[in-house]
């Protein structure tokens, strides 16, 4: 076999792991994007700075969160929500950049979703330590819409669990570059994020950024 042809076809054609019934993972996906993406994540933090949300329990989240979109996902002690504006800056968050939808697009067709129109994009930064305990995501209207997540930085173990927070949870290691899709009969199951080991990353030196795109309203 001639390798150098195989690695060329490998990096053309990204591997597509399925996690579960409407739930895929593609490695790598988001490379070949990725200096506009951290570009654009950059512009994102420098409009919309990120901040440690408080849980409705009174908790301060390890994961620094920001937004982008028409609409944000926001914590405090009232609950969860999604808002046009942040409460931060009493301002609109700034608009969802055209790497983050086009990619999310292009990824959520892979699995199947045709035309998936996201109006939120959470950015998540993860310093080490930093964790995401295992939720659903379903603050959005329409479930019919898969989540779409893009990792950055440091690789992290994810945890893609069932429909019960007490069903198993898969370990999956995402690394920079990787995007999962899950929607369909996925679209409520648990996950989480285990807290990020120590590390340097290339470009994004001891961060993780996840950026989860998702039809909220
Ligand atoms: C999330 O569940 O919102 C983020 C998941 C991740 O950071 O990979
Ligand atoms: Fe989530």
């Amino acid at each position: 076999m001639n390798l150098e042809l195989f690695d060329a076809t490998e990096a053309a054609e990204p591997a597509a792991l399925p996690l579960a019934d409407g739930a895929l993972l593609l490695r790598g996906f988001a490379l070949a994007a990725q200096y506009q993406l951290l570009a654009d994540v950059r512009g994102v933090i420098a409009a919309a700075p990120l901040r440690h949300l408080i849980t409705p329990g009174g908790l301060r989240m390890s994961v620094a969160t920001t937004n982008c979109g028409a609409l944000g996902w926001v914590s405090d002690r009232r609950g969860y929500r999604y808002d046009a504006i942040d409460p931060e800056r009493n301002l609109p968050w700034p608009p969802m950049p055209a790497s983050f939808r086009a990619l999310a697009r292009q990824a959520a067709a892979r699995a199947g979703f045709d035309a998936f129109a996201p109006d939120a994009c959470l950015v998540n930064r993860y310093l080490p330590g930093a964790k995401l305990s295992l939720h659903q995501d379903r603050d959005e209207h329409d479930f019919s819409a898969p989540i779409v997540s893009i990792s950055l930085g440091l690789p992290a173990v994810f945890l893609f669990g069932g429909l019960r927070r007490a069903d198993k949870a898969l370990r999956v290691a995402l690394r920079h570059g990787d995007v999962v899709v899950w929607g369909g009969a996925s679209r409520l199951r648990f996950h989480g994020v285990l807290p990020l080991a120590d590390g340097q990353h290339g470009l994004l030196g001891g961060e993780r950024v996840n950026l989860t795109l998702r039809a909220a309203g």
